[in-house]
């Protein structure tokens, strides 16, 4: 058990490092004043590492998830960046780290990098915690199923963790969505498509579904399968899928299958 410094990524948001420094500094500021909430609105906690470098005393405040009463999960993400935040290498070199709540409790801990199995579990788990995922839900109940007279929990389908969510992102709130299941090695099913009632004829739409095909054909995909309401027919043809098999009824309204081919990625 340890923890391990992936190699740095080749593509990331652009984040200078005295910015990095700098928010770094106002976010430590704001936890001892406002206490552990962090920007995208989970809950923070203050980690104290040892400089790898210098060996001095640093700090960082990030998000975390409880991992029941005494392991917490954190992501070394630096805000999408594609190199590693400080404290990481920190880590990687001295594990031992304290890490103190907004209520002033604190704690000793041992960081480790979760590998396999357990990292597959997390991953699950940060999605499904994510403050974006409880707004993707409220928007696929409005749009696809509130106008059927259908509860907010009918929206949550059996798959939904085995599944991949992209959304669209303005100013932090979600106004679209599409996700894809899996069901087998090259193909899959894209469902639960939906774009906010005032965003809809703005071509956002086409861009998620576009978005969503280009990273399934980085993964390997070959072909998306779809059950289209038959007033999203028109729109789904536009972008090449076809017809497969006769119309039939699903949640009480008719829809179509469709399909389309995916170029592989050269
Ligand atoms: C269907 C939906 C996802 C399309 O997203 P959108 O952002 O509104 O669509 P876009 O602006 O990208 O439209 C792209 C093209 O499809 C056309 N189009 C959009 N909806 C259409 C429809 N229902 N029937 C026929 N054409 C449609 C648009 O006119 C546009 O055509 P153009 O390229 O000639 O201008 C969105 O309107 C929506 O959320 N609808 C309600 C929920 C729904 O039906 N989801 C699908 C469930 S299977």
């Amino acid at each position: 058990m340890s923890v391990t410094v992936p190699p740095s990524g080749s593509r990331g948001v652009r984040f200078p490092r005295f910015l990095a420094r700098l928010g770094n500094r106002f976010m430590v500021w704001q936890f001892g004043r406002r206490g552990g909430r962090t920007q995208g609105g989970v809950d923070g906690l203050l980690l104290e590492t040892v400089g790898a470098r210098t060996g001095e005393p640093r700090r960082a405040v990030l998000g975390y998830l409880a991992e029941g009463d005494d392991a917490w999960l954190v992501i070394a993400a630096l805000a999408g960046a594609a190199r590693h935040p400080a404290w990481l290498h920190n880590l990687a070199q001295q594990p031992d780290a304290t890490i103190q709540f907004d209520d002033g409790r604190r704690v000793e801990v041992r960081a480790e990098t979760l590998e396999g199995d357990d990292l597959d579990e997390a991953w699950k788990r940060i999605g499904l915690d994510a403050p974006e995922y409880a707004q993707e839900l409220d928007l696929r109940w409005r749009v696809l199923r509130q106008p059927l007279g259908f509860a907010p929990d009918a929206v949550v389908f059996p798959f939904e963790a085995e599944s991949l969510h992209l959304v669209a992102l303005d100013g932090g709130r979600v106004v679209g969505c599409v996700l894809f299941h899996p069901e087998g090695p090259e193909s899959g099913r894209l469902f639960q498509m939906a774009v906010e009632p005032d965003r809809q004829g703005t071509r956002l739409g086409t861009r998620l579904v576009r978005t969503l095909e280009a990273e399934l054909a980085r993964r390997g995909y070959r072909e998306v399968i779809l059950h289209a309401r038959d007033t999203a027919v028109g729109f789904y043809a536009g972008l090449g899928y076809v017809p497969v098999g006769p119309p039939y009824s699903e949640v009480g309204i008719p829809h179509q299958n469709m399909r389309r081919a995916l170029q592989p990625r050269s």
